[in-house]
């Protein structure tokens, strides 16, 4: 993810630069108060050793008592009286004997010195110092000391807003996977629930966009199925028509055309019927049906279509067929059980088989049709549910939308239906498969 364009990145990216340099100035502001105020308590302490130096004549180096640094140790020296010239005794590295009463900084001995004098009240004079590193050093490590929390608190700080962002992203990932996961012809609401405050306007515009979308799905579905039935009255007329010619003497042209005028009247009518029977499955008003018994209803389509199996010489019968209910329309599980043996028996070889077997299968009822044809090329898979298409082996004069109207009748059962081909070692053909969750067993 790009962190310029997700929404994550940013908040991260912003809260985590405001909070390093906040902790930076902080840090540093914090850094530079101790140091200074180290420096000023070791000021006040020469001050004090100074007084005593002045009042006891104390001389020597004083190592300090551990709880500084070791290397925090004093100076204090007698300095000699100004103006006098180097004895014996001047041969020590001694300090200059002209520094001015009060606190200053020298350089001595290729260092630098904080040196505190004081004129004692018999006009000696007496120097405390220490080295200015070795206070640095000590005014330093102090001021690290108040600094080390905040570096510890900053990474702390780091995961608690990653944390924080992500999981107050999470609404808008779950969002975009539930529009991901939105069928293109299925247009339910967005749920609204849950949604926070920020996304909510957002939401409800997707939802009176997939309104507005419904609506304009419905009316076309409305255009087809009106424009279907409007035509069914004149197609209706032409095949009565057709009919009556067949009672008038006509040379044997004359009924050649005659026969292509009615397969051609014959293959409209069935058009019609299909468009107007997927419009109105295609509907989104799927009422709550009474149960159906799923094999009577099944039973019944194999008797009509036993007649045309026998034209073709394909075995049709059934393997298996319990007693099984379904929440469905009768006239819809007519519709696909109609489709399905029939695609089955079109393409099954003339000698060929047609199984069909209804069972149930936990609380599934499975109807399955299973036929000896060539199946489907695994090209035409993704499509074969679009309205007419009819893949590269269509057959026969259908319209190409048989399994379109299986689908949205399996849709509306909250059901399922998978096609495949099956494996040679099963005799090859076409398996479909549909599930449908089941009513109460009778
Ligand atoms: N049992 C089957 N065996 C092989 N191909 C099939 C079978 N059922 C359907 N098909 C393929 O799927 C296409 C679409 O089927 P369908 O929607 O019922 O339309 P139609 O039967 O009107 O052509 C068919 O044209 C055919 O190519
Ligand atoms: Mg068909």
């Amino acid at each position: 993810m790009k962190l310029t364009t997700s929404l994550r990145g940013r908040l991260f990216a912003g809260l985590a630069v405001f909070v390093v340099g906040t902790a930076l100035v902080a840090g540093y502001l914090a850094y530079r108060w101790a140091f200074d105020e180290a420096i000023e308590l070791q000021d006040a302490i020469l001050l004090q050793v100074g007084s005593l130096a002045a009042n006891n004549r104390l001389e020597g180096r004083l190592p300090s008592e551990g709880n500084i640094d070791g290397e925090a140790e004093l100076l204090i020296q007698d300095l000699q009286p100004r103006g006098a010239t180097g004895d014996s005794v001047s041969m020590r590295r001694d300090l200059p004997g002209d520094l001015s009463d009060g606190l200053q900084t020298i350089a001595w001995n290729g260092e630098q010195w904080r040196i505190l004098v004081r004129t004692r009240s018999d006009g000696s004079r007496v120097a405390v110092g220490q080295p200015t590193a070795n206070r640095d050093e000590v005014a330093q490590d102090s001021a690290l000391r108040t600094i080390v929390p905040l570096g510890v608190l900053i990474p702390c700080l780091m995961v608690v807003i990653a944390i924080v962002v992500d999981r107050s992203l999470r609404p808008l990932s779950s969002l975009a996977r539930d529009i991901d996961a939105k069928q293109s012809d299925h247009l339910e609401k967005l749920p609204v629930e849950g949604i926070p405050a920020e996304i909510l306007p957002f939401v409800a515009s997707i939802n009176r966009l997939l309104e507005r979308i419904g609506a304009m799905f419905d009316r076309e579905r409305r255009f087809v199925a009106d424009a279907a039935h409007e035509l069914r009255t004149p197609i209706t007329a032409l095949i009565v028509q057709a009919d009556n010619l067949e009672r008038v003497a006509l040379s044997e042209d004359g009924r050649d055309r005659l026969q292509s005028l009615k397969t051609g009247t014959r293959r409209t009518a069935h058009l019609l019927e299909q468009l107007l029977t997927l419009a109105r499955y295609d509907s989104e008003a799927a009422t709550d049906p009474s149960s159906s018994e799923f094999d009577r209803i099944v039973k019944e389509v194999v008797a009509d279509l036993l007649p045309i199996a026998r034209k073709k010489s394909i075995d049709l019968g059934f393997i298996r067929a319990e007693a099984v209910s379904v929440h469905a329309e009768s006239v819809a599980l007519g519709v696909l059980a109609r489709n399905l043996i029939d695609n089955a028996l079109r393409h099954a070889p003339a000698g060929g088989r047609v199984d069909v077997s209804l069972f149930a299968e936990n609380d599934h009822v499975v109807f399955q049709v299973d036929d000896t044809g060539p199946g489907i090329p695994e090209a035409d898979l993704d499509r074969i549910f679009e309205p007419f298409f009819r893949g590269s082996r269509a057959r026969g004069d259908g319209t190409g939308l048989g399994l379109s109207i299986v689908r949205r009748i399996v849709e509306r059962c909250r059901g399922a239906i998978r096609l495949e081909n099956k494996p040679l070692s099963e005799g090859a053909g076409l398996r479909v498969r549909v599930t449908i969750p089941s009513s109460k067993p009778r």
